[in-house]
């Protein structure tokens, strides 16, 4: 289930020198082309290709063993096109964690110009989600590395608008907006609810927070339990 996979996932940058199994390549590459088709994005899962990642230059030794990844590629004259790729790209993480797989969001740190002959012509490239096998255990660098990145979070009021008088739908979607990844775990989204609206937004679209916005909408979705987003900025739920 999606809400188990919200607990259970961090961010992975340490994987194990393991090609994908079949059968995960299989569900992946059907999950993303389902995604591409339905909502016009172009996602693209890359196996075997380590050198994106290797070297210091290429990610300041951030990263371990990255041979798999999946290109997060859309229209850059859709203005809502990284909001969809951060709420598809993000279900793509939870199912695969759901799987046992490690996942990371990459918005810099890698060689993006050796990527560009996948780009098509009208399209960007704006990050890429590392995925792979991973330890159980972290290793001591890998710790060190999630602490400097995960700081002490946010509280729900410092997100929302809410209040202990608000439906428990708000407090379980904000509980799982806490858990979303964000780039520098900056959790820029701001959510306002209006009876069974909520508005959710960004102050800088021109920067990676449009993906930040379409993590966080999938999973506030998946903790308010039933409901559904229009895209924008902001964007609007309408809980069911
Ligand atoms: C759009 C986006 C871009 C990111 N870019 C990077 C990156 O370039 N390098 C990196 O190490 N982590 C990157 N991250 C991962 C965040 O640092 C991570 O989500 C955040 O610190 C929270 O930690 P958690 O994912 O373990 O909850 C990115 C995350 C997002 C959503």
């Amino acid at each position: 289930m999606l809400k188990d996979a919200i607990k259970q996932r961090h961010s992975r940058r340490s994987y194990l020198h393991q090609p994908l199994r079949d059968e995960d390549v299989s569900f992946l590459k059907t999950r993303i082309h389902e995604y591409n088709q339905r909502y016009g994005l172009h996602m693209k899962l890359v196996c075997g290709h380590p050198e994106i990642f290797k070297g210091f230059r290429n990610s300041y030794g951030m990263f371990h063993n990255v041979e798999n990844f999946i290109m997060m590629m859309g229209n850059y004259r859709d203005v809502y096109m990284q909001e969809k790729l951060g709420y598809f790209g993000e279900r793509l993480v939870l199912e695969a964690v759901g799987r046992n797989m490690g996942t990371c969001w990459v918005g810099g740190t890698f060689a993006k110009a050796a990527l560009a002959p996948y780009v098509k012509e009208g399209e960007q490239l704006y990050c890429v989600i590392a995925v792979g096998y991973t330890a159980d255990k972290k290793s001591m660098k890998e710790v060190l590395i999630s602490r400097a990145t995960r700081r002490k979070g946010k509280t729900i009021e410092e997100m929302s608008n809410y209040t202990p008088k608000c439906p428990d739908w708000m407090k379980s979607g904000m509980e799982a907006v806490q858990l979303a990844p964000s780039a520098l775990f900056r959790q820029p989204v701001k959510f306002q609810r209006e009876n069974d609206c909520v508005y959710a937004e960004v102050s800088h679209p021109e920067t990676h927070e449009m993906l930040d916005l379409g993590i966080a909408m999938l999973h506030f979705e998946i903790g308010a339990d039933a409901g559904s987003w229009t895209w924008g900025n902001p964007a609007v739920f309408q809980k069911k």
